[in-house]
């Protein structure tokens, strides 16, 4: 079995707190296990274009803490051609790369599923917000861009109560309504909205306002997925059926920035040091993932095919003490 002797590693699709943790992770792992290791600048264009560095355990000083990535990300649309996969692999090739580590999302893995088919082992770690990859619990930057969520929605909570008025959160997500089903909860959301469940304005957000102003309750939190969007529209709405004054806010990017949590920052370590013991056996085409709480792989075409589906209970309790 050929020993492996240098790897990349690269950030693609949208950024995530903790993807420079697991970026330091491989580096260090990587060099710890007496590897060579390339840092790719801009996803798969670094790759398409050659645009890498030469790392050392002093290029992820001071990294550990800072959201974004210090590789910069990319959504590179040649690679998605077979003539920008065939490039990339010619620069693996002329770089001497034995293996590269892929930080990002689904896109992310099919891009490296297509590298490692051509002869170049690859293995993606799942970085999004979003946790919308279906192999793994739980994807890095998702406890990050929540506590942000949390963090902004307690704000907009003082002034909503001010003016007895009522919220509508808009939080990111792609087509995946975890985030809104997590933070809706924790935010005590009268409704949460996300593109998974049908929903009717007049039930599930109306009646309920009604039903619990009659019980005092004078503002309101409403969670919506931007998978669902329209909430300029839908605030306008539920001033008009309800007579509570309301405000729409899209809370957008700032849910990608800042410092990852110890939670982000420790899965972040741990599946980086985890893709490099894969790569160091030579083993590609897998994603590290984590399941029940352990940290493992999945074979890529495997992890693509997989379903997720969002936590019902969750929104269950969420509905249920929303009175
Ligand atoms: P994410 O990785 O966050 O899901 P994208 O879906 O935009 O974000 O994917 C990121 C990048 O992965 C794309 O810009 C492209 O470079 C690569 N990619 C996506 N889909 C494919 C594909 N089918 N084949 C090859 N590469 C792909
Ligand atoms: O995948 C992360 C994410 O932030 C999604 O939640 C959102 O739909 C998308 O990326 C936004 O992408 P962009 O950075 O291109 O605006």
């Amino acid at each position: 079995m050929n020993q492996v002797k240098t790897i990349g590693v690269l950030t693609s699709g949208g950024d995530a707190p903790g993807m420079n943790a697991a970026i330091r992770a491989v580096v260090r792992a990587g060099i710890g296990k007496g590897m060579r290791v390339l840092g790719i600048r801009r996803g798969y264009n670094g790759l398409i274009n050659g645009d890498m560095v030469e790392m050392n355990l002093r290029s992820v000083s001071d990294i550990l803490q800072k959201g974004g990535t210090v590789l910069y990300t990319a959504r590179c649309l040649e690679f998605k051609e077979e003539a920008g996969i065939e490039k990339a692999k010619q620069t693996c090739i002329e770089a001497g790369l034995d293996g590269v580590v892929v930080i990002g999302g689904d896109g992310s893995f099919r891009g490296a599923r297509d590298l490692s088919l051509r002869g170049i082992p690859c293995v993606g770690i799942p970085g999004t917000i979003d946790n919308d990859i279906a192999s793994s619990d739980y994807t890095i930057g998702y406890d990050t861009a929540m506590n942000t969520v949390v963090e902004n929605v307690d704000r907009l909570r003082d002034t909503s109560q001010s003016h007895d008025r009522c919220s509508v959160v808009e939080v990111m997500g792609r087509g995946a309504g975890h985030i809104a089903v997590n933070t809706g909860l924790a935010c005590g959301a009268i409704a949460i909205l996300i593109p998974e469940i049908p929903f009717d304005v007049d039930r599930d957000i109306v009646a309920k306002i009604k039903a619990s102003q009659k019980t005092g309750k004078q503002h309101f939190i409403v969670m919506v997925a931007e998978g669902v969007g329209h909430s300029h529209e839908l605030a306008q709405e539920i001033e008009e059926k309800t007579g509570v004054e309301s405000r729409a806010t899209v809370l957008g990017h700032i849910q990608r920035g800042g410092s990852p949590t110890l939670r982000d920052r420790v899965i972040a370590s741990e599946m980086g040091y985890y893709a490099v013991e894969l790569l160091k056996k030579g083993v590609g085409n897998r994603v590290v993932v984590t399941k029940d709480g352990k940290v493992t792989d999945y074979d890529i075409l495997e992890a693509l095919s997989m379903k997720k589906s969002v936590d019902m209970n969750l929104l269950k309790i969420a509905q249920d003490i929303a009175l």
